[in-house]
């Protein structure tokens, strides 16, 4: 997955702009990793809207996170070490900054620290097994962190690996293709959707500042990784999809099958989770995992082989069946010659909708 260069691009019309929009909602959190992949000693660099960060644990184990550019010749601190516990020392001359950002240490000359020695620094907060940060100037609100406590205090067994991928495509139209559950009959034939699932049930409320977009197909032939969740299933079940997009891009899914007719509650299936934090304007760090809930498997090794099933299944569905059509997309959006203007289908409902509201958040926070 490689990104255009910027030179690659053409002239973007107001209609590309609304499709691949490069505006980043900074008053709010962002997955930058899964908190158990930040150990100990170590520093994870990252590239979140367009800042460079390197994040490392503190001695205290807390995670601090300070921008990736040294103050003095801009060698990324990501590639210096840490010391004395809770500072970067910068690889290039030795410049050592604290998790504040100022600079501590001089091995230089007098030994004095220049007033405009200092890296700028994020407040970071560690929940539902993610680290957070955020990326605005307004004060940092723990309350705001989306909720995703469907990933806490479950066991470990049901749970699958965090993973992530990089998308060389615009966050939003990630968002879009997980809003728009319609495509799993297509692009995920036989295992996350088929012929049955096409004609769904689409609903879509507002909650608040979310969006859900639910999809209910009634007496369908249970798709491929559901049906292994429930030894002995009827031959026709109802599946059913809750997608609730969370400003300004996190998402959760509640999916699986029920017998015909039942609350999608008393089914089995899982709670997958999407967390998207834009890299630039052509990229979008992708974190993943997914929680199962109804679980009527009770034989540990199976549920060891299914949890690493489902791990694979999605990462297969995300790297090698949506990656390559939204990467396209953003291709084919960004070499356009002319105004684009998308066809409107039933489906799009949901995407219409976190638009609006996501763009009314942007607005108030540019005035
Ligand atoms: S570039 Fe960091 S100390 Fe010189
Ligand atoms: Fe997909």
């Amino acid at each position: 997955m490689t990104t255009p260069s910027p030179q690659s691009l053409g002239s973007k019309s107001q209609m590309h702009q609304d499709m691949i929009d490069g505006a980043y909602l900074r008053n709010a959190w962002y997955v930058a990793a899964w908190a158990d992949h930040i150990g100990d000693g170590q520093l994870v660099a990252r590239t979140i809207m367009e800042e460079p960060i390197v994040l490392y644990r503190a001695a205290d184990g807390s995670v601090a996170a300070i921008e990736d550019r040294c103050a003095h010749r801009f060698a990324p601190l990501s590639m210096g070490k840490i010391v004395g516990g809770d500072r970067i020392q910068c690889p290039y001359h030795g410049l050592e900054f604290d998790r504040t950002g100022a600079c501590v240490h001089n091995p230089h000359g007098a030994k004095n620290i220049p007033s405009r020695a200092r890296v700028r620094s994020y407040p970071v907060i560690e929940k539902h097994k993610a680290v957070w940060i955020w990326m605005g100037d307004a004060p940092a609100d723990p309350a705001k962190v989306p909720d995703f406590a469907v990933l806490d205090n479950v066991p470990e067994l049901y749970t699958t690996k965090r993973d992530s991928i990089t998308i060389a495509a615009n966050y939003r139209l990630v968002i879009d293709n997980l809003l728009d559950l319609s495509h799993t009959s297509y692009l995920h034939e036989g295992i996350l959707g088929n012929a049955d699932t096409v004609e769904s049930d689409i609903t879509v409320e507002q909650d608040g500042d979310d969006v859900v977009v639910g999809r209910h197909a009634t007496n369908s032939a249970p798709p491929g990784m559901f049906a292994q969740f429930w030894p002995g299933h009827p031959p026709r079940v109802d599946k059913f999809t809750k997608m609730r997009w969370m400003a300004p891009s996190n998402l959760r899914l509640f999916t699986g099958i029920c017998k015909t007719g039942a609350a999608p509650e008393s089914g089995t299936g899982y709670n997958a989770i999407h967390m998207l934090t834009p890299e630039n304007e052509r990229s979008t760090l992708y974190h993943f995992t997914a929680v199962r809930f109804g679980v009527m498997t009770t034989d540990d090794a199976l549920n060891r082989d299914l949890q690493k099933k489902i791990a694979d299944m999605r990462r297969f569905a995300f790297a090698e069946q949506d990656a390559p059509v939204i990467e396209a997309q953003q291709r084919a959006i960004e070499s356009a010659k002319r105004s684009l203007d998308p066809v409107t289908l039933a489906v799009d409902v949901g995407p219409v909708r976190y638009k609006r509201i996501l763009d009314r958040m942007l607005q108030a926070e540019r005035a």
